[in-house]
């Protein structure tokens, strides 16, 4: 008999509610927020009060979809963390109720394990043990996934994520937040003709703090001299950034891959939706002959497809929780 898992997203500024049949995908909804643009960033209590709106439709909406009823699910697998609590807290309160109204078990999933979990949804999937580059838009982590629920982190930032280099340059130019995605457009039209220092940290670890110092700097100078700078040579700023962040991330992914001597090279969360990320991965597989797993677009930003899938692993392990769960917005992946 097929198991039916109802799987929650909440964590940051997308509503998502999917439903998988086994290990098959059979609905998916994402409601992504677009209030927070004008704040140039996400704010939390706009966040989780517009969860609290679309939680429900977006669940309906799949339900539909599949053409089913609440009492067809078998289990209901949510974010715990890591994330923004009062958004987490949505996610978690709508999936305890579910699980109590409908008495069936609940499942905690960790928002990073899923990203990398993601790459487990359609074919081609990576072979065990692989190495996956996690970049969003509050993590940068390399991480060796043994298997899917036996992964180590090997290395993670010190300070900003690589999306939030992505989001915070934006910010420095005026362009709106998220950032990152229209740096990626622009910079398809530039050369990467200014440079910027790359970080001296540990060979797993990440820094982009100086980056963005340096960053600042070079447009302050810029600007007291042309006060048009950042107009007259955005798609030249956007690919140097990118350029920069992008050759520090795959020098560090090649280095743990050699390292490990690992086979399958992945990358997961909403910076591997990055054209440059994505074409230099794809180069540096081929150049090393291993085998590169880029997600598809829907994938790599917030989903709860990918939630559905680790749902559906822990399922099988029959790891449950009970209603006592409570968010965790600093949650790591636990270590073996
Ligand atoms: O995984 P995600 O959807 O949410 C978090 O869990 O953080 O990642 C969002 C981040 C944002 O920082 C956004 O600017 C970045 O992913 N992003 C991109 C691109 N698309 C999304 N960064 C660079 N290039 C892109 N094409
Ligand atoms: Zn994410």
């Amino acid at each position: 008999m097929s198991t039916i898992i109802l799987a929650i997203e909440s964590s940051c500024d997308d509503t998502s509610a999917a439903i998988m049949k086994d290990a098959s995908l059979v609905s998916l909804g994402v409601s992504s927020q677009k209030m927070h643009e004008i704040y140039g960033g996400v704010v939390p209590e706009l966040a989780s009060r517009a969860h609290q709106q679309e939680i429900v439709p977006i669940v309906d909406f799949v339900l539909k979809e599949a053409k089913l009823r609440p009492s067809d699910i078998d289990a209901v697998a949510f974010t715990q963390g890591p994330g923004l609590l009062g958004s987490l807290l949505v996610g978690t309160s709508f999936s305890k109720g579910f699980a109590l109204a409908n008495d069936i078990p609940l499942i905690t999933v960790n928002h990073m394990e899923a990203h990398i979990l993601a790459h487990m949804i359609e074919e081609p999937r990576p072979n065990f043990p692989f190495i996956c580059l996690t970049v969003s838009g509050g993590h940068t982590q390399l991480v060796l996934v043994k298997s899917p629920m036996d992964m180590e982190v090997l290395g993670e930032t010190l300070d900003d994520a690589a999306g939030e280099a992505f989001d915070k340059t934006g910010k420095m130019m005026g362009l709106p937040y998220p950032a990152g995605p229209i740096i990626d457009k622009l910079a398809q039209d530039g050369k990467p003709v200014f440079t910027f220092p790359t970080p001296n940290v540990g060979p797993y670890e990440f820094s982009f703090s100086g980056l963005k110092t340096s960053i600042r700097n070079f447009l302050i100078n810029n600007l007291k001299d042309n006060p048009d700078f950042v107009d007259q040579n955005k798609e030249d700023i956007c690919c140097s950034v990118q350029n920069a962040i992008v050759t520090i991330l795959l020098d560090k992914l090649a280095y743990a891959v050699e390292q490990y001597d690992i086979k399958d090279v992945a990358i997961a969360g909403g910076v591997s939706a990055n054209s440059d990320l994505r074409s230099g991965l794809r180069k540096l597989c081929k150049e090393k002959g291993w085998t590169a797993h880029i997600p598809a677009f829907k994938y790599c930003t917030d989903n709860a497809a990918m939630i559905a899938m680790a749902g559906h692993y822990k399922f099988l392990a029959k790891d449950f929780t009970d209603q006592k769960v409570t968010p965790n917005p600093r949650l790591k992946i636990k270590q073996t």
